[in-house]
């Protein structure tokens, strides 16, 4: 019988977050995350609790995915995951998951590296048909808790890295400095919120790193420094300057990420521009990336739901993946540091 449509099931489990999503020919039908509170308490990400959460959270993510799309598991063409990077022991419960389920229905898996997935949200249709995709070859910032990379995109899988952190993600930045000013966790986001109440009038220093390449390592220290004088002045410098202090990191790393940014659009000459990544949550990247247009870019920023971890990236990828008849076998292992 000829298949009509093509309906992937995509998984996510890289971190801390459990996600299950339904995409049907390009379209996204559900997109449904569990979250993990279980890591505030401790202020970041406990691994072996991740692992022990998603294992609560993914058969109930993907019923709700599923009940969502509106789609019976017999009508799913692949099973879409997660292969790395990330966290080995969240991987296993996502690939374990998935094969599991395939192996029941009789389809076929299809593994996704989680860093193309952030790339190719870009190409989710929406369920109302309307969608904003870049045209190839295109550059992609993918900024998240782990990476930070200028990537050339030449079609869907023919991807080279262009630049990348040597040392700290942007994300781990934003997170390690709001540690250092108590905020609590998750730090990106909630030192975006502060950052838009205050002015960038604290300046910091930027890296000194060749090409393309970023790093943060100096900022995080240049911060804790610059804390530890201005509190030996003024012990409430903190609490009185708290959103001047957020807004002046934020731009900071925000610029660094544009020089370099700028510099790959010149040396390329490509001028479809994306960003991707937890990072492109954040709300001067987003306002400093749409203000290339005026230099003749045209600039592609997620939604707001594509941002930080989802599975409907990875359905999407699986999808393509689908299209180009590329399984995965049984035996493929989970690779906590996958490369493209
Ligand atoms: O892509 P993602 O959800 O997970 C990884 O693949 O790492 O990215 C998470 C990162 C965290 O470092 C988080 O603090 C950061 O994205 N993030 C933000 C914002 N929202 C998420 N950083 C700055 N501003 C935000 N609004
Ligand atoms: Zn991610």
């Amino acid at each position: 019988m000829q298949q009509t449509s093509v309906i992937i099931l995509g998984i996510e489990s890289s971190c801390d977050d459990t996600a299950a999503a339904v995409i049907k020919n390009g379209k996204i039908l559900a997109n449904v995350i569990a979250n993990q509170a279980v890591h505030e308490q401790y202020g970041g990400v406990v691994p072996e609790l991740a692992s022990r959460a998603h294992q609560q959270h993914i058969v109930p993510v993907v019923e709700a995915a599923l009940k969502k799309a509106g789609v019976a598991k017999e009508e799913l063409s692949a099973v879409a995951f997660t292969n790395g990077p990330g966290l080995l022991g969240s991987l296993l419960v996502g690939s374990s998951f998935s094969k599991a389920f395939a192996m029941g229905l009789n389809i076929p898996i299809i593994e996704v590296n989680h860093m193309q997935g952030h790339v190719l949200a870009h190409f989710i249709e929406e369920a109302d048909g309307t969608s904003n995709r870049p045209s190839f070859p295109f550059l992609c910032l993918t900024v998240s808790g782990g990476h930070t990379q200028i990537v050339r995109i030449n079609d869907y899988f023919d991807f080279e890295i262009i630049g990348e952190t040597i040392d700290d993600a942007a994300g781990e930045a934003f997170d390690k400095v709001s540690k250092m000013l108590e905020l609590p966790y998750p730090g990106g986001p909630v030192l975006d919120r502060n950052a838009q109440q205050g002015k960038p009038v604290f300046e910091f220093p930027h890296p000194k790193v060749d090409g393309l390449n970023f790093s943060f390592s100096g900022l995080k220290t240049s911060v804790l420094y610059f804390l530890k004088r201005e509190l030996e002045n003024n012990p409430n410098f903190r609490e009185e300057n708290l959103n001047d202090i957020c807004a002046s990191v934020q731009k900071t790393i925000v610029d660094i990420l544009l020089i370099n940014l700028k510099k790959a659009i010149k040396q390329t000459g490509i001028k479809e521009v994306a960003i991707a990544g937890g990072v492109s949550a954040n709300s001067e990247l987003r306002k400093q990336i749409l203000s290339l247009e005026k230099t003749g870019c045209t600039t592609y920023i997620p939604k707001f739901e594509y941002c930080t971890d989802n599975a409907a990236m990875i359905a999407i990828t699986g999808y393509y993946k689908y299209l180009n008849q590329d399984f995965a076998r049984p035996d493929l292992v989970p690779n906590a540091r996958l490369k493209f």
